[in-house]
């Protein structure tokens, strides 16, 4: 047996008995949403404000918990608050807190409202604003590999498929990559914040509430667009967690492919970039390693904000309208994902701006792995007009012929080019230069370094 205490003074009316210690420990959860401290002060203002605008309590009780909310937060801000197991939840701990500074007026804050909607108030508040703080590190990041592109905007480096060496590419144009890929995130943080910005308060328990209160008030007061029109769903809605949730998930999946880029370019088989000390890690045993530690860490990110993601998604499934106490599940998860999304965002940031890109290693890589046999072919379809599968024939045998005389394509003899095809000339070597190669591919959004400083003019245009 553990020990029980005495019934809980915010809703033990009917208690005799307080619950058992285990009860307590199950229950509360003080020790993860006093996060939610400011978001809940905000809601209790922007509340007792409307009270008392529809003439439900005085301008005097309002002014009094308006006044004291604020020496609340100025306690925990200041970590002089003493927050208690056995009052729950941040919402009862401030509401508790207010009533020892306050007195009697107290007891009003909570007319017309419920923990339902005002938890769910709360968390949305804080989930908005997440959405905020992603889409400003979106944009930290993007401006990072804009400067990245604009360095080495006519690099030529492989391009991949498969991890083989395809076609030469611009260093530029795949810094770009991850810019367009980051301007998805952005908006799909963006349409979060935008779905989710309706406010639950009002909703009270699940019904609605019989005093006149004026929800457009307090939707207003707070920023949103408009109240929720289903207090069913007001109270019972988590969704907007999830989408918050699954445009972290995508976006941690953009990141952990960055950052398995970096662990490759960083090795001492590719040597493309070089990751500064400051975002480095030594070894223990090895003097001369330098590991990529942090590009690691953020490649691994995903696993926890993809199972938050899941987590809330099954915590929901399946329950009964409307609140269930399930649903207190749904913090922990989202404020561990949220804070690790902030983390890998700022650490790829950070790593992105300093790590310097090798050119002439990234030059001689393109230069190797026959990664102009396309133009070739193309060479051949457009001075030649052979069809396009032939000249796919041609050039493998010619890439044959190279990889027996243990040379490139481009060090081939003009003899040697003809004994697989007559009519090939002199001109097709103009082609097989790796700079010609990507200054070929004009076509919008292609490689070619016009192509990649437009784009980049674009880009600095608008994230000015
Ligand atoms: N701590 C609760 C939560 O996070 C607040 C809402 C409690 N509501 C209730 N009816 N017990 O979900």
């Amino acid at each position: 047996m553990t020990d029980t205490k005495q019934a809980n003074t915010m809703w033990g009316g009917r208690f005799a008995d307080g619950p058992d210690a285990i009860m307590e420990a199950i229950n509360a959860s003080i020790g993860f949403d006093r996060r939610l401290a400011a978001q809940d002060i905000e809601g209790s203002r922007a509340h007792a404000s409307m009270l008392a605008a529809q003439g439900i309590v005085t301008d005097s009780d309002a002014e009094a918990i308006r006044k004291g909310l604020l020496t609340v937060l100025s306690e925990i801000e200041s970590g002089k608050f003493q927050f208690s197991t056995e009052l729950e939840d941040i919402h009862m701990n401030v509401e508790a807190r207010l009533r020892e500074l306050i007195g009697e007026p107290a007891g009003r804050l909570h007319t017309a409202r419920s923990r339902n909607d005002q938890v769910a108030l709360d968390f949305r508040l804080w989930v908005r604003d997440q959405c905020d703080q992603a889409m400003a590190a979106i944009t930290a990041l993007q401006q990072a590999l804009l400067v990245q592109a604009e360095a080495g905007a006519d690099w030529v480096m492989p391009g991949f498929t498969h991890l083989q060496t395809a076609q030469p590419v611009t260093w530029g144009h795949h810094m770009l990559a991850y810019v367009e890929m980051l301007k998805r995130d952005y908006k799909r943080f963006g349409d979060a914040r935008k779905r989710m910005n309706e406010c639950p308060l009002g909703a009270a328990a699940l019904a609605g509430t019989s005093f006149p209160i004026d929800r457009d008030m307090t939707a207003k007061a707070l920023g949103f667009d408009r109240p929720s029109a289903n207090s069913l769903d007001a109270v019972a809605d988590r969704d907007f967690a999830l989408d918050f949730l699954s445009a972290a998930s995508i976006c941690a999946m953009h990141l952990s492919r960055l950052a398995e880029e970096l662990v490759i370019w960083s090795s001492a088989q590719f040597r493309f970039v070089a990751l500064s000390d400051r975002f480095s890690t030594g070894s223990s045993i090895m003097p001369q390693k330098k590991n990529p530690d942090a590009a690691e860490l953020i490649r691994a990110k995903i696993a926890r904000i993809f199972g938050a993601n899941t987590a809330l998604t099954m915590v929901m499934k399946g329950l009964a309208l409307t609140y269930s106490k399930d649903m207190q599940e749904d913090k922990e998860q989202t404020f561990d994902a949220a804070d690790n999304l902030m983390l890998a965002l700022a650490a790829m940031t950070g790593m992105v701006s300093d790590m310097q890109a090798n050119r002439e290693n990234l030059e001689a890589a393109a230069s190797s792995g026959f990664s102009t046999a396309t133009d070739l072919a193309d060479w051949l379809v457009r001075t030649l007009d052979m069809p396009f599968r032939d000249a796919h024939h041609v050039t493998g045998a010619l890439v044959k012929l190279a990889e027996d005389q243990g040379c490139d394509l481009p060090d081939l003899t003009l003899e040697q080019m003809k004994s697989v095809h007559s009519d090939i000339t002199e001109g097709v070597f103009e082609v097989l230069g790796m700079h010609n190669s990507v200054a070929s591919r004009t076509s919008y959004g292609g490689t070619a370094p016009a192509q990649v400083r437009a784009q980049i003019a674009r880009w600095k245009e608008k994230l000015a």
